[in-house]
């Protein structure tokens, strides 16, 4: 099974990106030629992707929303943060609760070129960015540390970024590592691409072209992700179906789920 570089991909225009291609599809301008290119190629073997992306969005908005309003946390680890867009992370935590202290991490050069955009915290709370390789967990628990008072509960999210972990192992060695620092009381907030057949040609194109490669989980193979929590009702499913904004909201090819931590 193909996995990860190392070290991030050095800054190159001519390597298509996953924060750009999925900023692109976001509808976003913070991607170049390259990115826009895969990211046709994908939309035509896929034409949910950009479905997918706003979906995901929409997840991460409610589920950040939930554990504010509902589960009184005002700490938050977002690890694979993205290239900043509409509703990040603080913006939604903070609108609720501007106490908030988030700490966002990623290891795009790119992310870290905008990352001040991260950075408006409210005056009351606190932003800070890592720019740190996820998978090494000791890094940016240590760096996090200096924001965030691990003694208490945390909401830690990992959005679109355990696709990229191609490997299983190591996937579940990462979560776990992460999971073991927080305190009872906390959330994990996780959410990926799944599978279906068109599905599988697009992860096909990216893994082909774009940087660093993606594999898609099943339902089954996701959810042990949440061995050892709590998940919070509807439990693991498709991002729009969880607690869903609309009354008729579409299936699609996009697994999330929200656990506390007993
Ligand atoms: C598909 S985007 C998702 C962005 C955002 N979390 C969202 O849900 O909209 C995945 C992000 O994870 C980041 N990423 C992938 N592997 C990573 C790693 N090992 N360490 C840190 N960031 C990583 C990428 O750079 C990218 O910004």
């Amino acid at each position: 099974m193909t996995d990860q570089p190392d070290a991030a991909a050095e800054f190159d225009t001519s390597v298509p990106q996953t924060a750009r291609i999925w900023n692109y599809w976001l509808g976003g301008k913070d991607n170049f030629a390259v990115d826009r290119q895969v990211g046709d190629q994908i939309k035509q073997a896929f034409p949910d992707i950009e479905d997918n992306a706003r979906a995901s969005r929409g997840f991460l908005v409610r589920s950040v929303s939930y554990v504010t309003a509902e589960a009184g946390i005002r700490q938050f680890l977002d690890v694979g943060t993205g290239l900043p867009t509409a509703d990040n992370t603080h913006e939604v935590a903070q609108r609720l609760a501007p106490e908030s202290k988030i700490v966002y991490v990623d290891f795009d050069p790119l992310v870290l070129v905008h990352a001040r955009a991260l950075l408006t915290s409210s005056k009351e709370g606190e932003t800070q960015y890592i720019d740190a390789d996820g998978r090494n967990s000791a890094k940016v628990l240590g760096e996090a540390a200096k924001t965030l008072d691990f003694s208490q509960p945390i909401a830690l999210i990992m959005s679109g970024i355990l696709g990229h972990i191609t490997d299983d192992e190591q996937a579940t060695t990462m979560v776990r590592a992460y999971v073991d620092a927080l305190a009872p009381g906390s959330f994990f907030i996780a959410l990926d691409g799944s599978h279906s057949i068109e599905h599988g040609e697009a992860e096909k194109i990216w893994n082909e072209q774009a940087n660093p490669p993606y594999v898609l989980r099943s339902h089954t193979q996701f959810a042990p992700f949440f061995d050892g929590l709590e998940l919070v009702e509807p439990g693991v499913t498709s991002a729009p179906l969880w607690r869903p904004a609309t009354p008729d909201p579409k299936r699609l090819d996009v697994v999330c789920g929200v656990a506390r931590k007993p």
